[in-house]
């Protein structure tokens, strides 16, 4: 590419569809809807305080947790482009307590699985916020999306990606060829290249978790893992520590510097907070792709069989030698 190109995402995913024959098309059309849906949140996310989209919406989602506008707005953002766009036959939310079939009179042949907006707590201060997509293709093969079509494993995603509403708003996919970053040109209003295949480094710099719930974590391992990460236990396996409270942003600074991020299960959430199908099955196909690893504590994220929309898996993403460092810690009996 030459120094001076401009090279916008939809060039991007062009070009990629052509190096990867036999593609029709509609995943690369599905791909720009998202980016839409993205260019539209981002607008709310900037004039967050100067218009009325911060604090809570007044509801209760499936998750039970307390709605926050911007959730409503990015949800229905998704809806607006994707959900009558003409690829999908059916959308899985976060916010959404069912499966939502597409609006428009052709129902394309994908699923889209999606947490709109991530990190929420951070909204009302102004920090990092992201937003987490999963793509599937339909196994049904006529009429309305199925369970069947949005309760597949993560190995068989055929794209996941993530936005990062952070001091430049970012776009990180993969559709199995590497990972690639765009950021968003807000003078210009499109996504541009600013990482080709991206590869997150072997072993970390930061290690994230929510310490405060150290003694409420299921499986003590995680102790060891982290009296090793702040040096307690002997040399060798020091870290520095990073907490945003957005997986996102976590997730996307370990995967630039090198790290690893856990939501380990813990007594409130004995199946872990995150949601295996919008949350850590995108990022761990991500993570792969750039040459990392993501499991529940013990086995890949990728390989687990969902069972209901909303399932929450433990998570432990990032650098390769760092998460086979905890899973041996945590085989390794406490
Ligand atoms: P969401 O805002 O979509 O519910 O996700 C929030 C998640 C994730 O972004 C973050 O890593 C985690 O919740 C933080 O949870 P704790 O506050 O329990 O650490
Ligand atoms: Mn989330
Ligand atoms: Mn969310």
């Amino acid at each position: 590419m030459p120094d001076h190109e401009l090279v916008t995402i939809e060039r991007f995913i062009l070009r990629q569809e052509k190096l990867h024959g036999g593609a029709t098309g509609e995943l690369s059309d599905l791909l720009y809807d998202i980016a839409l849906a993205a260019k539209v949140i981002a607008r709310q996310v900037r004039a967050a305080g100067l218009i009325d989209v911060l604090g809570a919406a007044g509801n209760r989602n499936v998750q039970g947790e307390d709605q926050q506008k911007l959730d409503v707005i990015a949800n229905d953002a998704f809806k607006d482009t994707v959900g009558n766009g003409g690829r999908v036959v059916v959308m899985v939310s976060e916010e959404d307590d069912g499966p939502v079939q597409a609006t428009n009179a052709e129902p394309g042949k994908y699923v889209l699985l999606y947490d709109p907006l991530d990190g929420s707590s951070n909204i009302d201060v102004n920090v990092s916020i992201g937003t987490i997509f999963s793509i599937h293709r339909r196994v049904s093969s006529k009429g309305p999306g199925t369970m069947e079509d949005c309760l597949q494993a993560g190995r068989k995603q055929v794209a996941a990606g993530y936005v990062l509403y952070g001091p430049s708003t970012m776009l990180v996919y993969t559709a199995g060829h590497g990972v690639h970053a765009f950021t968003l040109d807000p003078n210009i209003g499109e996504f541009l290249l600013t990482r080709e295949d991206l590869r997150i480094p072997a072993r970390g710099k930061y290690y994230s978790i929510n310490e405060s719930y150290w003694t409420s974590w299921v499986d003590g391992g995680y102790r060891k893992v982290v009296d090793a990460f702040k040096g307690v236990t002997g040399k060798g396996e020091e870290r520095n520590a990073r907490y945003i409270g957005s997986l996102v942003a976590d997730f996307h600074r370990n995967m630039l510097t090198g790290g690893v991020f856990m939501y380990p299960a813990e007594a409130k959430a004995p199946k872990g907070k995150l949601r295996l199908l919008y949350e850590s099955a995108p990022l761990a196909f991500v993570a792969e792709q750039a040459g990392g690893a993501a499991t529940d504590g013990s086995k890949p994220i990728l390989d687990i069989v969902p069972r209901s929309l909303h399932e929450r898996s433990p998570l432990v993403i990032g650098s390769k030698d760092d998460v086979e460092f905890i899973t041996r810690t945590l085989a390794s009996g406490h």
